[in-house]
């Protein structure tokens, strides 16, 4: 059992070894004891592009989710090789689309509307589902593209099929004008399209799945919130359900929060509806602004969480001793048509 101490030491003796041949990249979700030897923190986004612009590193140890170490791994070259330090390390949001339901449902809608639908999908998702948007002319979209992405998709086709998180696409189509009686949701264990009037109407298909993080962000935290503190600013992830992006004062991604607060006055007071590792940073980072949860009960990722300190050192010396546990290879032919859809994103952004 090594202490806390010997561990911190040893990643800093395995990055200090490998130089540059080394990267590890950081979501903002990440525990601090992992988020203090990344090499680049970032929100999805940015994570994404600094993959496809890193050229030196052999080994790059990705702290966040499977879907983003999938992302990196279709964006880097042959000769670069991805590690998730845990495989346990999900995401419950993406596990909610597959790839058989997503033809399923293609199959379907195309019974439906013909040729008038594009496929989008926001990018915590398998490389399955990537590669199928990516081979239908769609895209990725990540929370600080999204407006933009809908907006070229609609440039190429009237109606969109939004996968897999329905709060982003809602928030998002909204946000653009789309009004709730024109989005249908699409159902993905009853296989059925959930809409009641005229199916014409329709322009947004949202998938029906959600983040199990930002779910726990309600109404009535909101009206708490503003009840006990009336000057308050409340800003939310638009993975947060619709009436409560819809109350708050501002949504964004991880990084346009973290900008928020960063440029807010000294002495302000912020409701924060996002990952609790993330919210618990800022408070740290930020004492002169009064900073709480928007719920009460701080909310984890329970798969972020399982990237800690134990994990990132057992990954780092199986790369070290040549054996390379937990090495993520998306398969050439999935990578090849996801790739579409990643450049695409990676272009317009
Ligand atoms: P962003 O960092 O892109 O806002 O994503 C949030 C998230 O839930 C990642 O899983
Ligand atoms: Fe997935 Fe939500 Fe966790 Fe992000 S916060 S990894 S969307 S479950």
């Amino acid at each position: 059992q090594m202490s806390q101490k010997m561990l911190e030491e040893r990643v800093a003796e395995v990055k200090e070894k490998l130089g540059k041949r080394l990267y590890i990249p950081g979501h903002h979700y990440q525990k601090d004891e992992v988020i203090q030897f990344a090499d680049a923190t970032g929100d999805s986004l940015k994570l994404a592009q600094l993959s496809a612009e890193n050229k030196d590193a052999e080994f790059i140890v990705f702290c966040g989710v499977h879907f983003m170490a999938e992302t990196a791994d279709i964006l880097t070259s042959q000769n670069q090789k991805v590690f998730l330090p845990d495989m346990r390390a999900g995401c419950s949001m993406a596990d909610m689309a597959d790839i058989q339901q997503t033809e399923r449902a293609w199959e379907k809608l195309q019974e439906i509307y013909g040729e008038t639908i594009l496929p989008l999908t926001y990018v915590n998702s398998t490389a399955s589902i990537k590669a199928f948007v990516g081979s239908h002319g769609g895209a990725t979209v990540t929370s600080s593209n999204a407006e933009k992405m809908v907006t070229w998709a609609f440039e190429q086709k009237e109606r969109i099929l939004f996968l897999p998180d329905q709060h982003l696409g809602r928030n998002t189509a909204f946000n653009l004008g789309v009004g709730l009686e024109e989005m249908a949701i699409w159902n993905p264990i009853e296989d059925k399209l959930e809409y009641e009037g005229d199916i014409s109407r329709v322009k947004v298909i949202l998938w029906k799945g959600h983040c199990s993080v930002h779910e726990n962000f309600t109404f009535q935290n909101v009206y708490d919130t503003r009840r006990k503190y009336p000057e308050m600013k409340i800003i939310v992830h638009p993975e947060c359900r619709r009436e409560v992006v819809e109350l708050a004062d501002l949504s964004g991604s991880t990084s346009y929060i973290i900008n928020a607060i960063e440029k807010a006055e000294s002495g302000s007071s912020w409701a924060i509806g996002t990952e609790m590792n993330l919210v618990n940073r800022l408070i740290k980072n930020h004492p002169d602004k009064h900073i709480i949860s928007l719920n009460p009960h701080m909310c984890p990722c329970l798969t972020m969480n399982r990237i800690d300190l134990p994990h990132l050192v057992w990954c780092l010396d199986s790369i070290e001793e040549g054996n390379e546990h937990n090495r993520i290879q998306v398969s050439q032919d999935i990578a090849c048509d996801a790739k579409l859809a990643l450049d695409r994103m990676l272009q317009i952004s």
